[in-house]
């Protein structure tokens, strides 16, 4: 099943999400929105992707409608389909095609997932013509002002058989993301999870540790979202330490040695005496 959600477009009564800035993405995003461009977020997991485009949605005052892409998603899934109701059929619009007539931001999150026949319905709404073809309805829409596609996805988890086309990669911007400077992550972590400055400081100095390990058996490094996990729990009243295990080393592995190293490395750098 793909999840739809959507954010209420009343964005004037809610708070911008939390969002820190840690180059030129917001002025690229911006851009491209009012150019009619479509966007190519590329990043690893937990690194703030999904957080920006909440907080763009709301600047631009525009409605959010996400789709968690995977293998089985059709191009149904995201156009529509006939649906039997009361003994008639009834047409209902899917995330993408809501999103088209709405002129809402619609972000589809780990586009590589979807097979490119799936991804095929993106190119005509992905280029100048912004139109979306539905075949089953014999009509093709005009993208509503506003409308704008977002996709997003982890070039770490990318393999020879999931690849975007280079014809669909070439309708998009792209703006990469990594994780951010220490400081701005400090302050991220901070803010997120409620801890003091110093553990905020500690967790990031250990995640930037963990990311320079160049063979430590690890698919991906720690991210910001488990520093904030680990400073939920601190905030719960587990020791750092404590919290750095739990948070950090069972999501990151399950090879007894590397979890092993990893321990250590927590006990040098959050343990009792650290500086
Ligand atoms: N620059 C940032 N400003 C504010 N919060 C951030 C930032 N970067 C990361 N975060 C925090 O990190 C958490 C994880 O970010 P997010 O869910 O946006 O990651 P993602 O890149 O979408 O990951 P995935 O690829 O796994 O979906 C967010 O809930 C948010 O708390
Ligand atoms: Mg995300």
């Amino acid at each position: 099943m793909n999840t739809m959600d959507s954010t209420p477009p009343d964005h004037a009564q809610t708070a911008r999400p939390y969002y820190l800035a840690c180059g030129n993405e917001e002025r690229l995003f911006k851009a491209a929105y009012r150019q009619g461009l479509s966007i190519l977020l590329k990043g690893p997991t937990g690194c703030g992707k999904t957080r920006f485009v909440e907080a763009m949605a709301h600047e631009l005052g525009r409605p959010l409608i996400t789709v968690s892409c995977h293998d089985d998603l059709t191009t149904a899934d995201l156009v529509g389909r006939y649906l039997l109701n009361d003994g008639r059929t009834t047409w209902c619009d899917g995330p993408l095609t809501k999103a088209v007539r709405d002129g809402a931001i619609c972000y589809l999150d780990e586009v590589v997932e979807a097979r490119q026949d799936t991804t095929v319905v993106l190119h005509p709404l992905a280029d100048h013509r912004r139109q979306l073809p539905i075949e089953r309805l014999g009509v093709t829409l005009d993208a509503a002002p506003g409308f704008c596609l977002v996709v997003s996805y982890n070039p770490g988890y990318q393999s020879v058989l999931k690849d975007l086309k280079d014809s669909t990669r070439q309708r998009m911007v792209a703006i990469e993301f990594g994780y951010p400077p220490a400081d701005a992550e400090e302050r991220i972590v901070a803010a997120e999870s409620g801890v003091d400055p110093k553990t905020a400081a500690d967790f990031v100095r250990l995640a930037q540790a963990i990311r320079r390990l160049e063979t430590g058996g690890l698919r991906e490094v720690a991210s910001t979202r488990v520093l904030i996990a680990a400073g939920r729990l601190v905030a719960e009243g587990l020791t750092p330490v404590e919290a750095a295990k739990a948070a950090v080393v069972g999501p990151l592995t399950d090879d007894v040695q590397v979890g092993a190293g990893l321990r250590k490395m927590i006990d040098l750098y959050l343990g009792e005496g650290t500086a």
